[in-house]
């Protein structure tokens, strides 16, 4: 099955902006969740270049029109291979495929009576030689100087647009689906309410000569509006390759910002309309995103460029945010300080915390290979937080009463959920309902206690079945996020061992509990997918002129300026620094910050009593590889012995361990 959808295209009058990304984005989740169900996507983008706005940003540079859009088109396309845009095709409207394919419509249009001339009724402004609309003038005066205005009159080619006022309505009355959100359907239904005028559809080459000619007239150019939107015609083989223009029309989805639906709904439906072609399936208009709390211009100075917070952040972050934040379709608040919440708490906390602990448990506990299920035990579990429907069919392994408490319940309801939210281009429910996976597969880990199983004579075969539940939880987390964050479900899916060919297969396979054999995959340790970042942000860095800087938070004591008296090397050589493995960590009980450790120093395991409760959770520590001073006298903290002590930073309270940029086996040395 075919799914066809577009991006508006972007006027190549300045660099790209997060509203450009916005929608591109969105765009692209769509093309790979598609994609990923084995459909035939056509995602198309590209660059709207001709017009009066393109016409004057390049007589600003003192370039001609082509080669100021050459320069700028090069911006988008390169932020879109940085936001791993997967576009099949870039559609430029000064391209020829698309230039003769504009004149071929306005040829048929013409032939069939739809476009006519007349004169046009407008006003002039003399000192910026500009012409105006009555609509566009302000208090009757020019929009941009605000001078007064002349009228003129100006002959022009016009398409009968209202004549299919009616048939429109009707069709927007009888398909729902056809404008969305419903709030804005309304709105368009609301302007149909006035009687809908024909539409200039030519500007005269003496006050603009920057556009596609009309064929029938070579005095005149085609208005810039109807000129791009029949890529989306054009980039589908209309009138060049009727059988794939058959495949593909008419387009599933047109995603555009709400600024621009009636061009859109009103605009194309009726020119499609002319031209006997079906309409297309969906217009979704989305919401604008201000920056902290303003409207985003350049003269605001706060245009946020979309390189310079993949830049700070990273792509898949950036990504993230923007469909989290943010219902679909609603106006959305963009700042850095949101962002790095979303950040720290979503993926560092939660996302990152979960791969982090899932691999480092496999290597601790299961020699790096992840162990097969046993049938008979399956974890403690508790109701699961998200009501999904349970479909109870998805595994090869125990399908019994009590699986709607389980962790493969809430899986196995995932892919429908999923259907659900992005058939409804809820993004943000669809990340919630995967986020509900992550918190249900972190506490179940919590729940489980592996690293108290692992000392059990008889935990051996829950452990194992717990080790199997969390990684293949991951896995599935993992493929339900890739139309999201596809470079972090790569990555997932490479730490948890998996062959590339596992991608091969089927959705319908991938999809399912035990659907890809985990079992004997070897994990692979790296650093965490999302570093927290604990820096305090300037005030208003996210502007293109402004660039990305860090300041660095406070240190929450400050660090003591007095230097300790001196001493020679070798009291200093009187310390046993070693490297530690952590193997094991638990809380002692009635201590808020003491925490038990086995700690491996190469010729032995070490029981360490450590002060960091309050900066560590037990099971962050595993596998851990640390600085222990292992020629300390012992001694007993709350009745317990220690028989070490670990390296850490923080004068009062901890900040964090002492630990290595690369694997060192335990034992080695410290100097
Ligand atoms: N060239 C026309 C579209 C022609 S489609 C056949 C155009 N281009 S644009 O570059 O000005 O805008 C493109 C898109 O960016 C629009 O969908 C618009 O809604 C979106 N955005 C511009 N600023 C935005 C925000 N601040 N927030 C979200 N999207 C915004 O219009």
């Amino acid at each position: 099955m075919k799914y066809y959808l577009t991006t508006p295209l972007y006027y190549v009058n300045d660099a790209p902006h997060i509203g450009h990304a916005y929608t591109t984005l969105a765009a692209d989740i769509l093309a790979r969740y598609h994609r990923l169900r084995g459909r035939q996507v056509f995602f198309l983008t590209g660059t709207d270049e001709h017009g009066q706005k393109v016409a004057q940003a390049a007589a600003a540079r003192e370039r001609s029109p082509l080669a100021h859009a050459d320069d700028l088109v090069v911006r988008f396309q390169n932020l879109w291979r940085q936001l791993g845009i997967s576009h099949n095709d870039f559609i430029r409207t000064t391209e020829k495929r698309h230039v003769s394919i504009v004149q071929t419509v306005l040829s048929q249009l013409h032939d069939r009576g739809e476009i006519y001339a007349d004169d046009y009724q407008g006003w002039y402004c003399l000192p910026d030689e500009r012409f105006w609309t009555e609509k566009e003038l302000v208090e009757g005066a020019c929009p941009d100087c605000r001078r007064p205005v002349t009228p003129i009159v100006e002959r022009n080619y016009f398409f009968r647009m209202g004549k299919y006022q009616a048939r429109l309505q009707q069709h927007i009355e009888a398909h729902p689906q056809f404008i969305r959100p419903q709030s804005r359907r309304n709105e368009v239904l609301g302007f149909l309410q006035k009687p809908l005028g024909d539409l200039c559809i030519s500007r005269p080459t003496r006050r603009l000569s920057w556009g596609v000619p009309l064929p029938f007239d070579a005095d005149y150019v085609t208005y810039v509006w109807v000129d791009a939107l029949v890529n989306y015609i054009s980039a589908a083989g209309y009138a060049a390759d009727a059988e794939r223009f058959e495949r593909l029309w008419p387009a599933d989805l047109h995603l555009v910002g709400k600024d621009i639906l009636t061009t859109h709904a009103v605009y194309w439906s009726t020119l499609l309309m002319a031209l006997d072609l079906p309409l297309p399936t969906q217009i979704f208009a989305h919401g604008w995103w201000t920056v902290d709390g303003e409207k985003m211009s350049k003269s605001r100075g706060n245009v946020v460029d979309p390189s310079a917070i993949i830049e700070a952040f990273g792509a898949e972050a950036f990504r993230y945010f923007l469909f989290r934040e943010v219902p679909f379709g609603q106006d959305g608040n963009f700042s850095r300080q949101a962002l790095i919440g979303r950040y720290n708490g979503d993926l560092a906390n939660d996302l990152g915390n979960l791969v982090s602990r899932t691999v480092s448990l496999v290597l601790q506990l299961a020699g790096g290979v992840i162990p097969s299920p046993t049938d008979d035990l399956d974890g403690s579990e508790e109701a699961p937080t998200s009501a999904l429907p349970v479909n109870g069919e998805g595994g090869n392994h125990r399908d019994e009463e009590g699986v709607n408490n389980s962790v493969r319940a809430l899986l196995a309801g995932l892919p429908a959920a999923m259907d659900v939210a992005l058939d409804d281009l809820a993004f943000h429910q669809a990340l919630d309902e995967v986020w509900a996976v992550v918190d249900r597969l972190n506490r179940y880990i919590e729940q489980n206690a592996p690293w108290a199983l692992a000392k059990q004579a008889t935990g051996q075969a829950q452990l194992q079945t717990v080790l199997y539940t969390a990684a293949e939880g991951l896995r599935l987390v993992a493929l339900h996020l890739s139309s999201f964050l596809p470079q972090t479900a790569e990555e997932i899916d490479r730490r948890l061992g998996l062959p590339p060919e596992a991608r091969d297969q089927p959705f319908e396979v991938r999809q399912q509990w035990g659907g890809v054999n985990l079992v004997g995959c070897r994990v692979i340790k790296g650093t965490p997918l999302f570093p927290r970042i604990e820096k305090k942000e300037p005030p208003s860095p996210t502007t293109l002129d402004a660039p990305v800087k860090h300041e660095v938070a406070p240190m929450p004591a400050a660090p003591s300026t007095d230097i300790k008296p001196q001493i020679l090397i070798d009291d200093f050589t009187r310390l046993d620094l070693r490297v530690g493995h952590i193997l094991e960590a638990e809380r002692v009980e009635g201590s808020k910050k003491l925490l038990k450790l086995r700690v491996d120093i190469g010729t032995e395991v070490r029981q360490v009593v450590a002060g960091i409760g309050g900066r560590y959770a037990p099971e962050e520590l595993i596998g851990k590889q640390v600085a222990v001073l292992v020629n300390l006298k012992p001694a007993k903290m709350m009745g317990i012995e220690s028989q070490g002590m670990l390296l850490a930073a923080g004068a009062e309270s901890v900040l964090g361990l002492t630990t290595f940029s690369e694997e060192i086996p335990p034992g080695s040395r410290i100097r």
